[in-house]
């Protein structure tokens, strides 16, 4: 039986994962016959917590190419789900290596998911060694997650660390861009959806270039969400007023010294356009969203007292 890897299990995204698969009574989904679940770890509390979830602590370095080939190769894991760092890809290479040795010395399937990023050199690396790859494209995610590490997102968390520091929410874009959301309990259900019909064997879902999903029911305009979080952070005396006004340049400093990023990159992590629409989830998955694009609008007040709560 497939044996797994699930990396970033003290993340937000894999933390969930983790979380869904051990209470999947709870509007979980029953995952099909499989053998050992692995969580990656790199500390004795993290060790503790997995096995608290029925996982089975793995602790080597993933970025030690011997280490991660003995550890692939011994226990046999053929899925690998990857959370680490998505926009470097160095490591996730050497997975794919080692999942490609495992399948020349089975002769079965092996599997690389992860949420997009380095996405090109995924696809072609896993299609170049046989290695099936499955690519998870990001949303804005929201809700608070479900695992025992951190329990916050990241567009939204730095909708409000740039609040913070600018003392009022920004626009970036004049021309009101839209952008997929999803609720965290969906995204994870769309993982488990497609780890369940891997599991499955009889159904192949969409791998390599046809192996992208977008986990999301649809897409919100961003000035909504600033509006909906600049109002909740008014309350709190976050900002100083609920009205949103576009950031000009010494705007875009403060928010940069708040994202700790440089003023050019403020744009990349809560703000831009992003027209994908979903289709694969649903229709070679089976995959059905709970919650409506508007759920996290009605609840941005909810929101901000979750992410205020921890940073
Ligand atoms: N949240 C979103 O909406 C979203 C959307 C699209 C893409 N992504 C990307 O998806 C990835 C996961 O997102 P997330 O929100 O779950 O991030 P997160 O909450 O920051 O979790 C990152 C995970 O990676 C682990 N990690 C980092 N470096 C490691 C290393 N050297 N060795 C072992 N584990 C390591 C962390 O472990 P520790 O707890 O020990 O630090 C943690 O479990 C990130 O790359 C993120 O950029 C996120």
């Amino acid at each position: 039986m497939a044996n797994i890897l699930l990396t970033g299990a003290s993340g937000y995204l894999g933390g969930s994962i983790l979380a869904q698969l051990h209470n999947s009574g709870d509007g979980g989904i029953e995952l099909p016959a499989h053998g050992t679940i692995y969580a990656l770890v790199r500390s004795d509390a993290q060790a503790q917590a997995v096995q608290d979830y029925g996982a089975k602590p793995a602790a080597f370095d993933p970025g030690d190419e011997a280490a991660i080939e003995d550890f692939i190769m011994d226990h046999k894991v053929s899925i690998v789900i990857w959370f680490i760092d998505v926009v470097n890809v160095d490591r996730q290479i050497l997975f794919i290596r080692a999942l490609a040795k495992l399948r020349q010395q089975t002769g079965k399937d092996v599997h690389f998911l992860q949420a997009v990023g380095t996405n090109n050199t995924i696809i072609a690396l896993a299609e170049e060694l046989g290695v099936k790859s499955y690519i998870i494209a990001p949303c804005i995610v929201y809700g608070k997650g479900l695992g025992f590490g951190n329990q916050i997102s990241a567009q939204t968390v730095a909708i409000v660390r740039a609040a913070k520091e600018a003392k009022r929410v920004y626009r970036v874009d004049d021309n009101s861009p839209t952008w997929p959301v999803c609720h965290i309990r969906d995204n994870t259900s769309l993982y488990i959806h497609l780890l369940a019909t891997i599991l499955s064997e009889s159904r192949n879902p969409g791998h390599g270039k046809q192996g992208y999903y977008l986990p999301s029911p649809g897409s919100i305009v961003w000035d909504d969400l600033y509006s909906r979080m600049a109002a909740a952070l008014a309350k709190k005396g976050i900002v100083d007023g609920e009205q949103t006004t576009l950031a000009d340049d010494e705007a875009l400093e403060a928010m940069g010294r708040g994202l700790k990023c440089p003023k050019a990159f403020v744009r990349v992590q809560l703000a831009g356009k992003c027209t994908l629409t979903p289709k694969n989830g649903k229709e070679s998955l089976g995959w059905v969203p709970n919650f409506t694009p508007e759920h996290i609008l009605e609840t941005a007040e909810a929101e901000v007292e979750l992410i205020l709560k921890h940073i």
